[in-house]
C-alpha cells in the first residue's frame, strides 16, 4: 500500500479527507446545537453552516463507492461510469458504510433545516456509525474496543469542529456579555471532548502499533507522531484562548473577541491538518497487521 499509489487511491484518499471534514462539520454542527445552550442566532449559524455541508457529505459518501469501486478495477477514466465498478463497490465495506452514511446525511439535513433535536441526533450518530463499517481502525479486533474508541474519537472531532463557525460568527455579532456565557458553555464540555479524543486516540494507537517500537519504526507511525504534533499545538491555541482570550472577553475587552475569531480560524486550518493526517494513516498497513503476518505462517504472507 502507498508505495505507488495509482490516481484512483489518490482521488479516493483527497475524497476521503473531503468527506471527514464534511460528515464531522455537519455532524459536529448538530451536536453543538443540541449538547450547548446556545442564543438563536448561534443555532442558526450551525444550522448555514450545517444544512450544505450534509449534502456534500452525501454525495462525498457515494464518490467514495465509485471511487473506491474504480481503484479496485483499477481501469481507465471509463472504469468509474460502469455499473460494474458499483455493484463491486456496493458489496464491500465502502459500500455498507454509504448505505448508512447517505440517509444518515439527509437526516442531518431536514435536523439543521428545521433545528429539530431528534433529527440532529439521529443524523450525526448515524454518521459516525457509518465509519465504523469500513476503514482498518473500526473494523480490527477486539472489534467492540476499536470501533468504540473510534465512535468516541468521531465525536469528540466532531464537537471540536462543529462548534468553530458558530463561535466564530457570535463573535461578531453578539455582544460580549452574551459571548462569554456561550464560550464557558463551550469550554466545559470541550474538555470532556478534547479528554474522549485524546483517551480514544492513544487507545487506537496502542491497537494499531501493537507494539511501542512501531511508533518510532514504521511508516505508520511516523504519521501517527506528525498528527499527534499538529494536536499538540491544536491544543496549545485551546489553552491560549482558554486562559488568555476568554478572560479579557469576560473583561469586556473587545480586541479579545477580534483575537478570538483569529485563532479560530488558524484552530480551523490545523484541523483540517489532522484531518488530512488521519486519511495518511489509512493509506499504510498498521503494524499489527504486519506483526500478524508475520507471526502467523513464518514468512509467508497471507491477505489480511
Ligand atoms: C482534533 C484532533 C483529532 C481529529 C480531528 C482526529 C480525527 C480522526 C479521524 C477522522 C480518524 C479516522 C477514523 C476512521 O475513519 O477510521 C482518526 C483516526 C485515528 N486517530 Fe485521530 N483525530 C484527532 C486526534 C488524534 C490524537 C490526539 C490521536 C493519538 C493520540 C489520534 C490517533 C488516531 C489513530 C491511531 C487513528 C486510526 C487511523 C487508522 O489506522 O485508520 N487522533 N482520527
Amino acid at each position: 500500500m502507498d508505495s505507488e499509489l495509482s490516481y484512483w487511491a489518490v482521488l479516493a484518499a483527497a475524497n476521503r479527507w473531503a468527506l471527514y471534514a464534511l460528515m464531522l462539520i455537519t455532524s459536529g454542527s448538530a451536536l453543538f446545537a443540541v449538547l450547548t445552550p446556545l442564543p438563536q442566532r448561534l443555532r442558526d449559524a450551525a444550522s448555514a453552516v450545517g444544512q450544505p455541508t450534509s449534502l456534500l457529505a452525501a454525495f462525498s459518501f457515494l464518490a467514495s463507492v465509485g471511487l473506491g469501486g474504480s481503484e479496485m478495477m483499477a481501469g481507465g477514466p471509463e472504469t468509474l461510469w460502469s455499473p460494474d465498478t458499483w455493484s463491486l463497490a456496493a458489496s464491500t465495506s465502502l459500500g455498507h458504510s454509504a448505505a448508512l452514511g447517505v440517509p444518515a446525511m439527509f437526516i442531518l439535513w431536514g435536523g439543521h433545516r428545521w433545528q429539530l433535536r431528534p433529527l440532529w441526533l439521529f443524523g450525526a450518530l448515524g454518521g459516525i456509525a457509518s465509519f465504523l463499517l469500513t476503514g482498518h481502525a473500526a473494523t480490527t479486533t477486539p472489534t467492540w474496543l476499536a470501533a468504540t474508541a473510534v465512535a468516541v474519537h468521531l465525536a469528540g472531532a466532531a464537537y471540536w469542529i462543529g462548534a468553530l463557525y458558530p463561535l466564530h460568527k457570535g463573535l461578531r455579532d453578539l455582544d460580549l456579555v452574551s459571548n462569554a456565557s456561550v464560550i464557558a458553555a463551550f469550554s466545559y464540555r470541550a474538555v470532556v471532548f478534547v479528554s474522549a479524543i485524546v483517551v480514544s486516540g492513544v487507545v487506537i494507537s496502542w491497537i494499531q502499533l501493537a507494539t511501542p517500537q512501531a511508533l518510532t519504526s514504521t511508516a505508520y507511525g511516523y504519521r501517527l507522531i506528525a498528527k499527534v504534533g499538529l494536536f499538540a499545538l491544536l491544543i496549545a491555541l485551546a489553552a491560549y484562548n482558554k486562559l488568555v482570550l476568554t478572560p479579557r472577553i469576560e473583561l469586556g475587552a473587545q480586541d479579545g473577541a477580534r483575537a478570538l475569531r483569529q485563532v479560530i480560524r488558524i484552530e480551523y486550518a490545523l484541523i483540517v491538518l489532522i484531518l488530512g493526517a488521519a486519511v495518511s494513516l489509512t493509506l499504510v498497513e498498521p503494524p499489527r497487521a504486519l506483526t500478524h503476518v508475520l507471526s502467523t505462517d513464518g514468512g509467508s504472507y497471507e491477505l489480511l
